[in-house]
């Protein structure tokens, strides 16, 4: 018997790039609608990766820039706050380690362009960015695209699936350097994997970055409460499914400490919503209790 499945299927069955990198640089191109030094994130290569769809749909919205300003205040924009508010505390932690690391890799890259909007504090340092092969092609195809934008920069792409493959294999041949001190950044990913592919690639990454290596990270917590936005969360979640991208992993901001610690990892800074609102929103925005994000260093 044939099971009708509505929606796309599952990223990683697919050869479509993801949605929620799509959404990520969605939300960076709207923030630089607002005056700089508004802004959360200020991230001028995002409008270059936008699909049609996106295009379209930013179109309204900046007409309608007074009401957007007026929604992103509510409790349903507090994810997106979320969204801008990792970025922006990834972005303090790459530039804090940077001086100690001899590689960046960014796991999960999607659209992130830290590569080049830091090219200068990155300096000689490879960046790994490393995805799904769709996602990954699609980037390089708009960045080869758009060379007077982006320019040169010393970018490695590496092709993987983190549910079934090993990221030191995947590494093999790219120009890693096995054991040299590396930040890594591992933003917006964790929650689409399973449990075993968040152990597995935690494991890889204690085999593969030198001590003193930083990985910077956000999770994804489960939020109990019966306020009405705390049901709306609960469904959203649920309704991840439905565009291919489901939430398979979770963890409590009170155990990312002991799941890290287990590979080596010790928790040097950790922002749960409240911390991130306070540290990174601006314009009476805030985050979403479901996010928090952590930077840990490899002893
Ligand atoms: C929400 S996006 C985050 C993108 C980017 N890090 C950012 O913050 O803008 C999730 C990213 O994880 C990647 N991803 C999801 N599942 C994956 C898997 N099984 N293996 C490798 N990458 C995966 C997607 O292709 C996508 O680029």
């Amino acid at each position: 018997m044939t099971l009708l499945r509505f929606g796309p299927r599952e990223l990683h069955t697919t050869d479509r790039p993801s949605s929620t990198a799509q959404w990520t640089t969605f939300g960076r191109t709207l923030e630089l609608g607002r005056p700089e030094d508004e802004r959360i994130v200020s991230d001028a290569y995002a409008p270059v990766f936008l699909s049609g769809t996106s295009r379209r749909l930013m179109a309204p919205l900046r007409l309608a820039e007074p009401l957007v300003r007026v929604a992103e205040r509510s409790t349903f924009s507090a994810l997106a706050t979320s969204g801008l508010c990792r970025h922006a505390f990834i972005d303090e932690q790459l530039l804090e380690a940077l001086p100690e690391v001899e590689q960046v890799m960014i796991l999960g890259a999607g659209y992130d362009s830290r590569a080049y909007r830091f090219r200068r504090s990155i300096g000689q340092r490879p960046v790994y960015e490393v995805d799904l092969a769709p996602l990954s092609r699609r980037k390089a195809q708009i960045v080869a695209a758009h060379e007077d934008l982006f320019g040169r920069a010393r970018i490695q792409r590496v092709e993987i699936d983190f549910r079934t493959q090993s990221l030191r294999d995947q590494l093999t041949g790219s120009g890693f350097r096995i054991g040299a001190p590396t930040f890594v950044v591992w933003e917006g990913v964790s929650m689409y994997l399973t449990p075993a592919a968040v152990d597995g690639t935690l494991q890889a990454l204690a085999s593969v970055c030198g001590s003193g290596s930083v990985l910077a990270l956000d999770f994804w917590q489960r939020v109990a409460g019966r306020a009405a936005y705390d049901q709306v969360r609960r469904v959203g979640e649920r309704a991840m499914r439905v565009i291919g991208e489901p939430i398979g992993f979770s963890i409590d901001a009170t155990h990312a400490p002991g799941l890290l610690a287990g590979f080596g990892f010790e928790v040097v800074d950790l922002a749960v919503a409240t911390d991130m609102t306070r540290r990174f929103a601006t314009a009476g925005r805030h985050c979403d209790a479901g996010m928090y994000v952590a930077a840990a260093r490899l002893a």
